[in-house]
């Protein structure tokens, strides 16, 4: 067996260099636990930024998988299939929405949502052709195409990719009044996370939400929330937008969608936007196919049956309180909702990347986001004492020695 040092050497020498992961190569996982090649056990506080709410390989979600690949994985969209119309149903009744429509990625999810807004703009809204506008929210994340690297706002993204995409307009989070302003006639959407998950778990003010909601309304603006890492019970909610008891015009999801499986993003919305589309204008070969879908059914009801969102409102809580007690002179913030917290640290405390090498020292793996920032994000599945046994480390971790 290949061992740790190995195996990175073989990824220094073949794979392209657009990550920076921490030096720990897995093997198997099972609930919120990990191993590594070397034997050694981890519990994972990250949950491949929460494609792993149902945690690793899920039996059930297994067994189906299984059956599903025995029996047929791929059609294509040329002809139907018997997973696509069910998936269909149970993720709009799950979200209380009347259409979807299936991709892969998450990046694909948030395309389908902004083409479908243009679509929709010039359609129904009346906006001139080639005109559509949509505005987003500076230190946004919402994935890594050309045209959605167009509104980023980290140059670390963009840097060596242009040209970019026109269209897009970028104005500061949490801001209903610059909104507003940057509303035109030509304005098609608004694209937001509701709470801004790599940018550091950045948690909007009380009422942002709802105030997008009504200048949406009032201006005739799509309004598209990015739920793909805030979705499916992340927040102890199961929209993070249910937070504010607010609903977006379209709601982009991925990750948790599959259980960590399989590629399976898609986006929900009203018919009339959604039922727009003509053959021909969208598509994708591997989305909506059977293997997707009936390992998309199953992390659904996963959610559902194991209650996964209550728990995660439940045990977040718990964490909470726990994470208040950290009096660490390191610490600059502590912000969470449901299982989802960010750390951000002091700028004199030289980085997050340090402290989760530390952290994964002590057999718990998290992962840095942005440079000061250390995201916690434990599969929902997660027990009360695995959550104990973490708080320990991070304390160890984050407390210098006294
Ligand atoms: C809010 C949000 N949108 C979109 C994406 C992109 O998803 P994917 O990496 O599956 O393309 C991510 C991934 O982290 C995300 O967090």
């Amino acid at each position: 067996m290949m061992k740790t040092q190995q195996l990175i050497d073989l990824e220094k020498e073949y794979l392209a260099p657009n990550y920076k992961p921490l030096d720990v190569v897995l093997e198997r996982g099972e609930g919120a636990w990990v191993y590594d090649v070397e034997g050694n056990k981890y519990l994972d506080f990250l949950s491949a930024y929460s494609a792993l709410n149902q945690g690793y390989v899920h039996p059930r979600v297994l067994k189906t998988f299984v059956k599903q690949a025995k029996k047929c994985t791929l059609t294509s969209r040329a002809f139907r299939n018997d997973q696509l119309p069910h998936f269909a149903k149970e993720l709009c009744e799950l979200t209380g929405y009347e259409m979807m429509l299936p991709m892969n990625s998450g990046a694909e999810a948030v395309e389908t949502a902004l083409k479908s807004a243009r679509l929709w703009g010039e359609k129904v809204k009346g906006v001139p052709k080639d005109r559509s506008h949509i505005i987003a929210c500076r230190h946004n994340f919402h994935g890594r195409t050309i045209a959605i690297i167009s509104f980023s706002t980290d140059e670390e993204y963009r840097e060596g990719f242009g040209p970019f995409s026109p269209g897009f307009t970028v104005i500061p989070y949490d801001n209903a009044n610059a909104l507003e302003r940057a509303i035109t006639p030509d304005t098609v959407a608004f694209i937001v996370e509701p709470i801004q998950g790599e940018a550091g778990i950045v948690i909007p003010k009380a009422g942002y939400l709802k105030k997008v909601r009504e200048i949406c309304d009032r201006r005739n603006v799509l309004f598209i929330a990015d739920e793909i890492q805030s979705g499916l019970g992340r927040t102890g909610r199961l929209f993070a937008s249910d937070w504010e008891g607010v609903r977006a015009d379209l709601v982009c999801l991925g990750k948790a969608l599959s259980a960590g499986f399989y590629p399976v993003s898609a986006v929900v919305g009203s018919k009339a936007i959604l039922s727009l589309y003509k053959p021909g204008q969208h598509g994708s070969t591997f989305g909506g196919n059977p293997l997707a879908c009936a390992v998309a059914r199953e992390a659904l009801a996963v959610i559902r049956e194991e209650k996964l969102v209550e728990r995660s409102a439940k045990l977040g809580d718990y964490m909470a309180e726990k994470l208040a007690e950290l009096k660490s002179p390191l610490v600059k913030e502590i912000r969470g909702r449901g299982l989802w917290f960010g750390i951000e640290l002091k700028p004199e405390a030289g980085g997050a990347r340090k402290y989760c090498e530390a952290l994964m020292a002590e057999g718990l793996l998290c992962k840095e986001t942005h440079i000061h920032t250390i995201r916690l994000a434990p599969p929902l599945v997660i027990e009360k004492k695995d959550i104990n046994w973490a708080l320990k480390k991070i304390f160890k971790v984050l407390r210098p020695k006294q």
